[in-house]
């Protein structure tokens, strides 16, 4: 009696090592430690245990956490090394442990365990990002720049308008995070296979230890539901793409001489020796492409499997967690590389109205003076055939004079004053015009700043 009975059916043979999950469950050591001494503190408190055995207990895992994932030897995964090291150290009492419990609520809580620190851990990479935008922003309010659509020049905007645009949707991927984190943060263990157990065990109080808000109440639901690592992988997948279409942008202005990366976020070539590379960048752009490849895995594998606990389960979580930390390293690159990147003022400056950027201006003038806007788009766009750029007012506002004639049959200069027509010309005060909310004259950036850093706050 009280002899523990070493597992010896289905443990052996060839597909050992197939079965095995020890290697990966690295990344759930910590947390299976704290789920077992949980689950052994409630055991205990409600009387399944006695209080020298469930002693015992916790100061042998104490010895195993000490020593480390990599001294474990025995078992198809972590669950079951832990088991036996603590039977190891104080005999048969040690397989008490597993009371009330299997390895299906086991897993599942850990992986929700260390999810939930790899989710806030995320979410701290990007107010770090947002604080590096929001400080690059407004050390660049009146920083003009070319704004872009189809990677042709479009419109002027502002150095701080671009990145507080990016500001704005990385708060929406911290929103996403915490989201992810509230529905993660519920506690399977006691569930036990599917069935519950007939041990008088206190779901509740084991979920309070570990710090979770509750438990997943279905007992079946609870080892089954894997739909968080979906619900992770896809916020993560949304936060990296939304980080690759930065880390594309600062890799054409870097192109463009319009930003010099810092050393520290470049790289060079191995033989030609002229070479900075934005490196940093591009490996943060295609860390989007594991994310989705993740996202799409996590949904492949999870796609009609049917209730309750089936081991495809176990391949599922290790992928999240790297991308989890791929991505927050992602994020922490492109907030380094944002607030130590030097903006070229003149560069920007000059290349702020090529491309006749300010046409738009000058039709939005013509349909303030009372032309139908469909009217003045006719006359700008027959006259932008023959402008390279607008940087010579006088010479632009006769051409588009001559388009008037052309197309209206009158003089442009019935409508409009020729000075204030050369004056939207100017990329500066075409920027300056454009103060609807959240668009990027000074006021209104100013505004979008004075809301940022109280948001970021209080995210
Ligand atoms: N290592 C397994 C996993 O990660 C633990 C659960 C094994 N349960 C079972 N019934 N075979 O999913």
């Amino acid at each position: 009696p009280g002899t523990a009975v070493r597992r010896d059916r289905f443990s052996g043979g060839p597909a050992r090592e197939f079965l095995s999950s020890l290697a990966a469950d690295e990344a759930i050591f910590a947390a299976d430690l704290a789920v077992d001494r949980a689950h052994v503190v409630m055991l205990a408190e409600e009387g399944i245990l006695e209080p020298d055995v469930a002693g015992g207990i916790l100061s042998a895992l104490a010895a195993v956490e000490a020593d480390g994932h990599d001294a474990l030897s025995e078992g198809e995964d972590v669950h079951e090394a832990i088991e036996t090291a603590v039977i190891d150290r104080i005999g048969p009492d040690g397989g008490r442990m597993h009371t009330a419990r299997s390895r299906n609520d086991e897993v599942a809580t850990c992986i929700r365990y260390r999810l939930r620190e790899d989710l806030l851990e995320l979410a701290e990479a990007t107010l770090a990002l947002r604080e590096a935008l929001a400080a690059t922003a407004r050390e660049h309010a009146g920083t003009t720049m070319p704004g872009y659509t189809h990677l042709q020049s479009a419109q002027p905007t502002t150095v701080a308008h671009h990145l507080l645009s990016y500001e704005s949707a990385i708060a929406r991927e911290t929103a996403r995070l915490l989201d992810a984190y509230d529905r993660t943060n519920r506690s399977p263990l006691g569930a036990a296979a599917f069935a519950g157990t007939p041990f008088a065990i206190d779901r509740e109080r084991t979920a309070e230890l570990l710090g979770f808000d509750g438990i997943v109440e279905n007992s079946m639901d609870a080892v089954s539901a894997r739909d968080f690592l979906v619900e992770a992988a896809a916020t993560i997948a949304s936060l990296a793409t939304t980080l690759s279409g930065l880390a594309e942008d600062l890799i054409v202005f870097a192109n463009k001489g319009f930003l010099e990366l810092d050393d520290d976020y470049a790289s060079t070539s191995s033989i030609m020796p002229q070479k900075k590379n934005p490196d940093t960048l591009e490996l943060t752009r295609g860390a989007a492409g594991d994310a989705i490849g993740e996202l799409t895995g996590v949904l492949t594998a999870l796609k009609g499997l049917p209730r309750a606990y089936n081991r495809d389960l176990q391949g599922v979580h290790p992928g999240v967690f790297e991308i989890a930390g791929l991505v927050r390293d992602a994020t922490d690159v492109a907030g380094g590389a944002v607030a130590t990147a030097e903006w070229n003022a003149d560069a920007l400056a000059e290349a702020a109205g090529g491309g006749f950027s300010t046409a738009t201006g000058v039709a939005d003038l013509l349909a303030m003076a009372g032309l139908p806007f469909r009217s003045a788009h006719e006359i700008v766009a027959h006259a932008a055939a023959s402008i390279e750029d607008a940087t010579d007012a006088d010479s632009t506002a006769t051409v588009l004079d001559a388009a008037a004639e052309d197309v209206l049959g009158e003089s442009l200069f019935e409508y409009v004053d020729r000075a204030d027509l050369e004056s939207v010309l100017d990329p500066n005060v075409s920027v300056a015009s454009r103060d609807s909310a959240g668009g990027p004259a000074p006021e209104a950036v100013d505004d979008a700043l004075s809301s940022v850093d109280s948001a970021i706050a209080a995210d």
